[in-house]
């Protein structure tokens, strides 16, 4: 089966081609992020304007690079939220339309669902289940217990920022580019992780909180501002990364006190970090539990995610032809807190 996706629920348009939800035929992507450095965050009304001039030079380019016709696509999937209304409604009105044409099934994806996914497209059946996935990216963060295609637990997620919106919002108070979150992780390879002893509130249950964390850097950098001292960036940064980083993985410790599950899977844009990573590989080969990390390209935002969730629903629910009903959903949790367990 050979699914066309396309996402562009932010700051990244990408259209992608995956035949049976592992092969990738093509993988386009145009990153704004340059568009939007200059206001130090996603400006939404830039980003719909920019997604409708890139996403028809990008479909275009997919189909060359995947050396296809139109009519050897089985399906079109399309983020259809979360994320900017506006964003969404590029990527939807595009899919709803060629699905129209083509007379193809239309396949909408949930974003973080699509994140989750990208581990299945890079590794495919060697996963299995119970799965416990940590979910980082720059508007959530959540422990979800997967029990299988689709059946999702959410264990504890954030109660106030997400972990890559901690990252961006110290970024900024460092004076770093946006997104601050690859700068901090660069920065803090060659910094002191206990050059400060950042306090990471830890409420006791599963869930996570950042704001203290940020604040407290804010704190920091005030203190020594006013002593006219220097701030010692890359310091900042792995001191910051250790307490943001170690309250995840405090986490995922916590719950497998109590929990069996087959293997950890970590996904998202902060799935990226070097520490993060050799973190989890190391308590990974403690536990002799598997890991599953996408391959970088795969961590931020991409379209072949998206085929791939569209894949495996296509194998557990038949799929519709009509779309006309299609409506982008900018608010749309991938499991409610209420089903937690
Ligand atoms: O998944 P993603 O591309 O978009 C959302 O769905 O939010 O995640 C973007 C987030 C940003 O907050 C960015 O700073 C963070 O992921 N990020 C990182 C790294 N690469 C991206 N955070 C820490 N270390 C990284 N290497
Ligand atoms: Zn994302």
């Amino acid at each position: 089966m050979i699914i066309l996706s396309i996402e562009s629920s932010c700051d990244e348009t990408a259209v992608a081609i995956v035949r049976d939800g592992q092969h990738i035929l093509a993988h386009e992507i145009r990153s704004q992020i340059a568009d939007h450095r200059q206001y130090g965050g996603v400006v939404p009304e830039l980003a719909s304007r920019q997604h409708l001039e890139a996403m028809q030079p990008l479909l275009k380019v997919a189909l060359q690079q995947a050396a296809l016709d139109w009519d050897a696509i089985d399906a079109i999937a399309v983020t259809q939220g979360p994320g900017l209304s506006g964003a969404l409604v590029v990527g939807a009105t595009t899919a709803q339309t060629l699905a129209w044409l083509l007379n193809k099934p239309l396949i909408g994806v949930n974003h973080l669902e699509g994140h989750i996914y990208a581990n299945f497209l890079a590794f495919g059946d060697a996963i299995t289940f119970p799965l416990l996935v940590m979910l980082v990216s720059g508007g959530h963060t959540q422990l979800i217990e997967m029990r299988g295609h689709g059946d999702y637990v959410l264990v504890g997620e954030t109660r106030d920022d997400a972990v890559g919106e901690a990252f961006d919002k110290v970024a900024r108070l460092l004076h770093l580019p946006y997104p601050g979150g690859p700068e901090i992780d660069r920065l803090a390879q060659t910094g002191d992780p206990f050059a400060f002893d950042f306090p990471i509130s830890l409420p006791h249950d599963d869930d996570f909180s950042f704001s203290g964390l940020k604040t407290a850097v804010l704190y920091t950098l005030q203190d020594l501002e006013k002593a006219g001292q220097p701030i010692p960036v890359a310091d900042v940064c792995a001191s910051f990364q250790r307490a943001a980083i170690g309250s995840l993985l405090k986490k995922i410790k916590r719950y497998l006190k109590h929990h069996q599950v087959a293997a950890l899977s970590i996904t998202g844009g902060v799935s990226a970090n070097a520490y993060l990573r050799a973190e989890l590989d190391a308590f990974a080969q403690k536990e002799k539990l598997r890991v599953f990390m996408p391959p970088l390209a795969l961590c931020t935002d991409n379209a072949a995610m998206i085929a791939a969730c569209a894949y495996y629903r296509s194998q557990r629910t038949s799929l519709h032809r009509d779309a006309a009903d299609f409506q982008v959903k900018p608010r749309w949790p991938v499991v409610k807190k209420t089903q937690s367990v």
